[in-house]
């Protein structure tokens, strides 16, 4: 089967995906330079498919060296474009970390496709593109808002970059994909979200305030114009977004495209407030989360959830894990890792 090259395949989203494309008899060439990732992932990945992925320790800013990889697996048909830096916060105090990294990225990827005679590229958008929506649920042609974090606006000048690319190349096709927010870890718990340091995102300070290792969870606003006061976003499982990227790949190599770029919401179509979450984990877990009410977060979005039913008619993809699971299965995730660190 087709050899996929999958940047940032040790990530969170990164490594579920690869998981899902094996499974499926893909082979995969991992690019990851470890920057907010642990080599260890590659033995989860081992554990779980019986397959140890080809990998390689680049930085996608470094153009020779990524042109010397593309000569190297000279047969890769597809590129799944996750490699990037996340955090909002940190995107403020360093803007042109993120501009260098998640758009330099992506131009050398672009620039060497038709180098290596590669047409097919898949790129990891987020729900932060469209702010906050004037229409919920939003949908694929909702406009696109001023972004409100360095980080959002290298997603939608990623995604300007890839739609004139694409445009001016006849041969390439592209599929952009806008993440709502994943959580959850894989049932094997091998694999799951690693944060580095001190969590940005709600659901690892949840379960890592759960297992005792933080005092308690700051809950950022309880005065928006949500039925509880906290804001509500649309929480998806790792495991069922993996799968979307392996659908698209199918779809981009099988020509089944409608338009040489198309672009789909990744969802559940479910709001859930910071409370609910709360809420929905301590019933499923029975362990409680003490936490704190505080101030708004800045450049946080009052509330979004997705329109998933482009995603759901055309790829025949559909969210299916509840919110339940995804929240045990973030659990077990963090209760494997405090096993493993008192072995060690
Ligand atoms: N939250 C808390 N306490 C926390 C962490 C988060 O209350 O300790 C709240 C936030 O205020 C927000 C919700 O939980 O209301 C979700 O926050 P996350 O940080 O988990 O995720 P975001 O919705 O902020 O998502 C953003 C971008 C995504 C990006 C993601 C990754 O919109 O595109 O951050 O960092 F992928």
């Amino acid at each position: 089967m087709a050899k996929i090259l999958v940047t940032g395949g040790i990530g969170y989203i990164g490594s579920h995906t690869v998981v899902e494309l094996q499974k499926v008899g893909f082979e995969v060439v991992i690019v990851d330079n470890l920057s907010n990732s642990n080599i260890d992932v590659l033995n989860g990945i081992e554990k779980i498919t019986g397959i140890r992925p080809a990998f390689e320790n680049i930085d996608c800013v470094d153009y020779l060296s990524m042109d010397r990889m593309f000569e190297k697996y000279n047969d890769i048909e597809a590129i799944i474009h996750f490699a990037a830096s996340k955090a909002v916060g940190e995107s403020v105090e360093k803007p042109l970390l993120y501009y260098r990294n998640n758009l330099v990225s992506l131009i050398n990827l672009l620039q060497l496709m038709p180098i290596h005679k590669i047409n097919n590229f898949v790129f990891s958008s987020s729900c932060t593109v469209y702010g906050q929506p004037d229409i919920l649920p939003v949908t694929e042609s909702a406009p696109i808002k001023p972004a409100l974090s360095p980080y959002g606006n290298t997603k939608q000048i990623g995604e300007e970059i890839i739609r004139d690319t694409i445009y001016a190349n006849p041969c390439y096709q592209s599929i952009i994909l806008r993440y709502f927010n994943p959580i959850g870890a894989h049932s094997s718990a091998e694999i799951g979200e690693l944060p580095n340091g001190v969590p940005n995102n709600l659901l690892p300070f949840v379960t890592q305030t759960a297992i005792g290792l933080r005092k308690h969870l700051q809950v950022f606003g309880s005065n928006y114009n949500t039925p509880d006061g906290s804001c509500i976003r649309d929480y998806i499982h790792v495991v069922d977004l993996a799968k979307a990227h392996v659908i698209a790949v199918q779809r981009i190599l099988n020509h089944k495209t409608k338009s040489r770029v198309e672009t789909f919401n990744l969802g559940t179509g479910r709001g859930l407030s910071v409370l609910e979450i709360i809420e929905i984990f301590e019933e499923v877990t029975g362990v409680k989360v003490p936490y704190r009410l505080v101030g708004r977060r800045e450049g946080d979005i009052e509330k979004v959830w997705a329109d998933p039913s482009y995603a759901n008619n055309e790829l025949g993809w559909i969210a299916n894990e509840t919110v339940e699971e995804t929240l045990r299965s973030a659990w077990v995730w963090e209760q494997n890792l405090a096993q493993r660190a008192k072995a060690e």
